[in-house]
């Protein structure tokens, strides 16, 4: 008898989605999911069971393919557009979840921009795209998401940066957002355990990704500059990260919370 591989590929992870997940039974939403660190993110939940509902501000076409591809793993997953630094859209992403899903038991904050510019180029504009989606819009989702969860618990993992320890030059209002992520997650640690919420940051070191590729400092020997600050030797995947989220999310981290996990071949200074 002939098994095409492909297709025995495709049985063993709809078997392991089905029996051994770790995740089985949740309901994962994360922010930004159309690409980069956000779709990597959102397939491995997927991929361990989770439902998960993949956000996206403008890449329909990108979200819709990474919805897909958890339901070939056997899970569920829908795609929601919300711009989750607008009050508005993010009430619209909890409502299309609870539609879909019910109740929420982990969030991913990953949605996120990053640009960089000197001081005598700072302006208003700069700082309010910035900090309203990567601080204000986080606490902003973290407040919906908590009221649509169960009363079991969850897990909260804020994409934080290498930046909050080691600013880049050039990178002072980015950099800032990150240092507040991480305040955030420990001030949200201790304001949620009571209810067994658990809050994390994620800070990703230099990363592979469409963004990354879409700077202008990328053509200026970016990837040089971070592989030489990384022990390691290379810069990071979407699937890197995508492995320490689902630490964070799953049982594996049951006892911890409030800490900063810190994923990048050990890039510090
Ligand atoms: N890559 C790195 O080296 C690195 C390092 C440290 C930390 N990080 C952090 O990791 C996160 C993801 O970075 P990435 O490199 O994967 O970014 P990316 O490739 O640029 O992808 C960004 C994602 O965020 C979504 N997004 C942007 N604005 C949004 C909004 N207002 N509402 C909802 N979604 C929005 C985008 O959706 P659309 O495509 O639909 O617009 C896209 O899915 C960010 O928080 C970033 O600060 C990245």
């Amino acid at each position: 008898m002939i098994i095409e591989l492909s297709n025995l590929r495709g049985w063993t992870s709809r078997k392991r989605t089905k029996y051994m997940a770790k995740l089985k039974g949740k309901v994962a939403v994360v922010t930004g999911a159309s690409k980069g660190i956000g779709a990597a993110i959102a397939e491995k939940l997927g991929s361990e069971g989770a439902k998960v509902v993949v956000n996206y501000a403008r890449d329909k076409a990108g979200a819709d393919r990474v919805a897909n591809k958890i339901k070939q793993s056997g899970s569920e997953a829908v795609s929601v557009q919300a711009d989750v630094s607008k009050a508005e859209d993010i009430k619209k992403l909890f409502a299309e979840t609870a539609a879909a899903f019910g109740g929420v038991d982990i969030l991913v904050n990953n949605a996120g921009v990053y640009e960089f510019r000197p001081l005598e180029a700072l302006d208003e504009a700069h700082y309010h795209k910035i900090f309203d989606l990567n601080v204000l819009g986080l606490l902003l989702t973290t407040k919906e998401a908590v009221a649509h969860m169960n009363g079991q618990g969850g897990s909260i993992i804020n994409v934080s940066s290498i930046a909050a320890k080691t600013p880049a030059v050039n990178s002072s209002v980015y950099s800032a957002t990150k240092g507040a992520v991480d305040v955030i997650s420990r001030a949200l640690a201790l304001e949620l355990a009571p209810r067994k919420i658990r809050v994390n940051s994620l800070s990703p070191g230099a990363t592979d990704t469409e963004g990354v590729h879409a700077l202008p400092e990328y053509k200026n020997g970016f990837e040089q500059m971070a592989v030489t600050r990384t022990p390691l030797g290379r810069m990071g995947t979407a699937e890197d990260i995508a492995k320490a989220a689902l630490f964070l999310a799953s049982e594996d981290s049951g006892w911890i919370t409030g800490e900063e996990l810190l994923v990048g071949g050990g890039i510090r200074l």
